[in-house]
């Protein structure tokens, strides 16, 4: 009954609208638009009902997996619950009506949200000032790369080297890369933090900073990070937090006690605003007070008459953005960190390291666990074990998808053979990871005794086991008429 595609339904004539009568002087659309541009034949647009309409988006909208649906424990992403209210703030007019070429004095409301929110990441994260432009975490990084840059030309010097664990994320090198700077990797050492050997080999005085994901893509807090700090301060280079992890440290450890010259926040992660598919975001860069000159302007001022967008910095690197970043975002945000305020925000971090805590207790006996130490908010299982029987993680990824649960994130950090992330978030019930952990479970029993079911799956969803680079280079989304 629901197979139908909405070409496929209604029947001529029937209409799913009514317009308003016309109330100005009809035109002859002829006479408007020219010859060549006019159809010869008329659209062929569904004809169905208002209802129709309805049920078609509501049952597109429940093909695909969303975190309103089912659990989503995809490592590294914080896909936790985006609380409701964040819609209705964001929505208010006062808000979602506003033109960002409006006279500072017609929008102090939304300059001062803007001016309270940098304020409040300061303070999470013990840092002397932050910018809103960033519009991902990844624009962050690339932010944060160019004042690095631009700070080390100042100085008079041509450094070039970033160097990066082999743990990091993918858009780290890749934002170096376009920064116009090198990408230098570092080993992480059996316990799954930077190896301090291979970081000292590497300081001289080309590099131009080292870029820490702390805890790192293991999941694990560098509890080296003070020496880290030291030695790479030491080499006259910068401490840069790729901060995507935040959700493992709010009100337990501010990045910038940790010597962090800079630090990229994830809004859309850890502030809890709905976020996946490639956006939307907001990607907010902290910096130290050696860095703060070279900030992109404008940002927000509180100046006595009121809030102004006049704010300029010295030495800045110029705009990285239309306007003032990815705004509806920023207030989806600022609303989350207004609900909890500074104690629920610990209570988000604390929420996360027990959940993830827990539930790699459940699981840690069925899958091997490559890095042992106590994780932070995520964890990284490894499927060797299940290997063994002739079964990918890719397989077990896909099995999950037959049980209506979202799959972790897969074969990433590169550093684990057969890489499943698992971050849970603090949103979760207990009973929630409990079904998780007995769905893995059993998904790693299956994978013993009847593997060939984890090679076909999934076979319960809209589509089955789609070539994974096919499926996004070669989109086939077009609706071909018969005749
Ligand atoms: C550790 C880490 N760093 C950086 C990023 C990049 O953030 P974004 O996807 O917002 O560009 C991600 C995103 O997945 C991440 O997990």
């Amino acid at each position: 009954m629901f197979k139908k595609l909405i070409f496929e339904m209604g029947s001529n004539g029937r209409s799913g609208c009514s317009l308003p009568k016309i109330d100005v002087p009809e035109v002859n659309i002829s006479q408007l638009i020219p010859e060549k541009f006019q159809r010869k034949k008329a659209a062929r647009l569904p004809q169905v009902s208002e209802f129709d309409v309805v049920r078609h988006f509501i049952n597109l909208s429940t093909l695909n997996h969303h975190v309103d649906k089912g659990f989503y424990p995809l490592g590294s992403c914080t896909m936790k619950y985006n609380p409701k209210i964040n819609e209705e703030t964001q929505g208010l007019k006062g808000f979602s009506a506003l033109h960002p070429h409006q006279p500072d004095a017609t929008v102090q409301g939304a300059l001062q949200l803007l001016y309270e929110l940098a304020e409040y990441l300061c303070q999470v994260s013990g840092l002397a000032a932050v910018t809103l432009q960033p519009s991902a975490g990844a624009h962050g990084e690339l932010t944060g790369l160019m004042m690095i840059k631009a700070y080390h030309e100042a100085q008079g010097g041509n450094r070039k080297i970033v160097l990066i664990p082999d743990s990091a994320h993918g858009t780290n090198p890749a934002s170096v890369t376009i920064a116009g700077l090198q990408a230098v990797q570092i080993k992480s050492n059996a316990q799954g933090l930077v190896d301090l050997e291979d970081l000292k080999a590497h300081l001289n005085n080309e590099t131009a900073a080292l870029m820490l994901t702390n805890p790192n893509t293991l999941g694990i807090f560098e509890t080296q990070v003070a020496e880290i700090s030291r030695l790479v301060h030491k080499a006259g280079a910068l401490l840069y937090m790729d901060g995507a992890n935040l959700n493992a440290l709010l009100g337990i450890v501010r990045p910038g006690d940790l010597g962090f010259d800079v630090v990229h926040f994830n809004l859309h992660k850890t502030f809890s605003t709905p976020h996946g598919g490639g956006g939307p975001g907001a990607g907010p860069v902290g910096v130290s007070e050696r860095i703060r000159s070279f900030l992109p302007s404008p940002c927000v001022k509180k100046e006595k008459h009121g809030f102004t967008r006049t704010c300029e910095f010295s030495e800045s690197i110029g705009k990285v953005s239309a306007f003032y970043g990815n705004f509806s975002i920023l207030v989806r945000a600022y609303t989350y960190i207004r609900m909890l305020g500074a104690t629920g925000l610990r209570q988000v971090s604390e929420g996360a390291l027990i959940n993830a805590n827990y539930l790699l207790a459940l699981l840690r006996d069925f899958y091997d666990l490559p890095y042992t130490r106590t994780p932070m908010h995520e964890f990284v299982l490894s499927g060797d074990r299940q290997k063994k029987f002739g079964v990918k993680t890719l397989d077990i990824a896909k099995r999950l998808l037959d049980y209506g649960v979202h799959a972790p994130t897969v074969y990433f950090p590169l550093i684990v053979s057969e890489a499943l992330m698992i971050e849970p978030t603090e949103t979760e019930s207990k009973e929630t990871l409990e079904q998780f952990a007995d769905l893995l479970i059993k998904i790693a029993q299956e994978a013993e005794q009847t593997p060939e079911l984890l090679k076909e799956a999934p076979v319960t969803t809209p589509v089955s086991r789609l070539n994974e680079a096919l499926a996004a280079r070669n989109l086939n989304v077009r609706y071909l008429f018969s005749d």
